[in-house]
């Protein structure tokens, strides 16, 4: 893809365990009390670029946020779902829907779009994104999907917020990481 194509900052959000693993293939592996409201809130009003799995696994269109769809299928469709075949594609429909939506609503709309996952979707975007929104958890697995492996020395890593471990939920942490030396 090139890098012109990108009208607005691409950021990547993830929760992702201490061995990088972000989900079983399927679906998430734990639930965090105020995660999926903190997400919300970072990512109302923008468009998000997921795969088709990630897509299957939440099952319908996240409000109030663009759904992009990457999927190789030439038919495949699903409602409220913008379907793209190729990366760039998903950027361009994403700077679309950024324009358009700001026509529309302009004080919710955000000039930024979120790489939402899954592994296949952050090994094509990451290497476009100046910043990664994480949430750590520490959740004993091995196995299932993996974030991709992140070049030491190339990202500041900022905590943000730290959580204890409770009966009903393990322990996490939120951190941005800025990429050093910026696109
Ligand atoms: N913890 C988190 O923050 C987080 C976030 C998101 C997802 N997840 C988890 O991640 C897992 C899913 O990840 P995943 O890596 O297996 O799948 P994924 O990245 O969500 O989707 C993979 C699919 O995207 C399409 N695709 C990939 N590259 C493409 C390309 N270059 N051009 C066109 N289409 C392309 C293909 O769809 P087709 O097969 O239709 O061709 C492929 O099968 C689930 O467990 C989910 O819960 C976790």
């Amino acid at each position: 893809m090139n890098n012109n194509n990108l009208k607005f900052p691409l950021i990547a959000i993830v929760a992702m365990n201490q061995n990088r693993i972000i989900g079983d293939g399927n679906k998430l592996l734990w639930h965090l009390p105020g995660d999926l409201k903190r997400l919300k809130s970072l990512t109302i009003g923008t468009p998000l670029i997921m795969g088709r799995k990630t897509w299957d696994s939440i099952g319908k269109p996240l409000p109030g946020r663009g759904n992009i769809v990457l999927t190789n299928s030439k038919s495949w469709k699903a409602e409220g779902a913008i379907v793209v075949n190729s990366f760039e594609d998903a950027i361009t429909k994403s700077n679309q829907w950024i324009e358009k939506n700001k026509l529309i609503n302009n004080s919710e709309t955000k000039d930024k779009i979120f790489l939402f996952g899954g592994a296949q979707i952050y090994k094509l975007g990451l290497q476009y994104c100046n910043v990664i929104e994480i949430t750590k958890v520490i959740f004993d697995t091995n196995v299932g999907t993996k974030f991709p492996i992140l070049e030491e020395g190339k990202w500041d890593k900022i905590k943000l917020d730290h959580f204890k471990k409770d009966e009903s939920y393990p322990e996490f942490s939120y951190w941005q990481y800025r990429r050093i030396n910026k696109l």
